[in-house]
């Protein structure tokens, strides 16, 4: 097979591809944990957190598929079974659960948090250390998404655990909680 020439040393491509790998780990284990609470959400909030999560499992499917075709592209092969996405996920399944619409929304935001920070350290590390800003910019571009479906999840919290009338008058005028 022809070798890869496109500036990158083996190395570095080795080390990118190992990155990828994490992140295709995490975000097929987000899709796992965002698809199961699609289908076990309940309450008064059902309709909502049930299409939210449709979105955002149809997101995490697509971005699955780039990371996957980017290890490619740098001449690695993703990691394709159940075994190895959980043994190098860096966020848990909660088996055997049935937890209320807050607490996934929590798990899921506290998901997507630890998925940015990781993100973060491996967009420094393919600038800094292994020369390869295209995967940068690539993983730049999944962390933005995932800002964003983090900043839903967490406007979802935030409502709940605010009491009735009070919210929006506390937020703009940042007001003492007592008096
Ligand atoms: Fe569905």
């Amino acid at each position: 097979m022809k070798s890869i020439n496109i500036g990158l040393t083996e190395n570095q491509l080795g080390n990118v591809i190992e990155l990828l790998n994490r992140d295709l780990a995490d975000v097929y284990l987000l899709l796992v944990k965002t698809r199961k609470y699609h289908w076990d959400v309940v309450g008064p909030q059902f309709r909502t957190m049930h299409e939210l999560w449709q979105e955002q499992y149809e997101m995490l499917a697509l971005d699955i598929d780039n990371i996957a075709e980017r290890i490619r592209a740098l001449g690695g092969y993703p990691l394709g079974t159940a075994e190895g996405f959980l043994k190098y996920a860096s966020i848990k399944e909660h088996p055997n659960d049935l937890p209320t619409v807050n607490e996934m929304v929590s798990r899921l935001c506290s998901n997507y948090e630890q998925i940015i920070r990781n993100l973060r350290g491996h967009i420094a590390q393919c600038n800094d250390d292994y020369g390869d800003e295209g995967t940068a910019d690539f993983l730049t571009g999944l962390m933005q998404q995932y800002e964003e479906a983090a900043w839903m999840l967490r406007s979802f919290t935030e409502g709940e655990s605010l009491s009735g009338g009070s919210r929006s008058q506390q937020a703009v005028d940042n007001a003492p909680a007592t008096v």
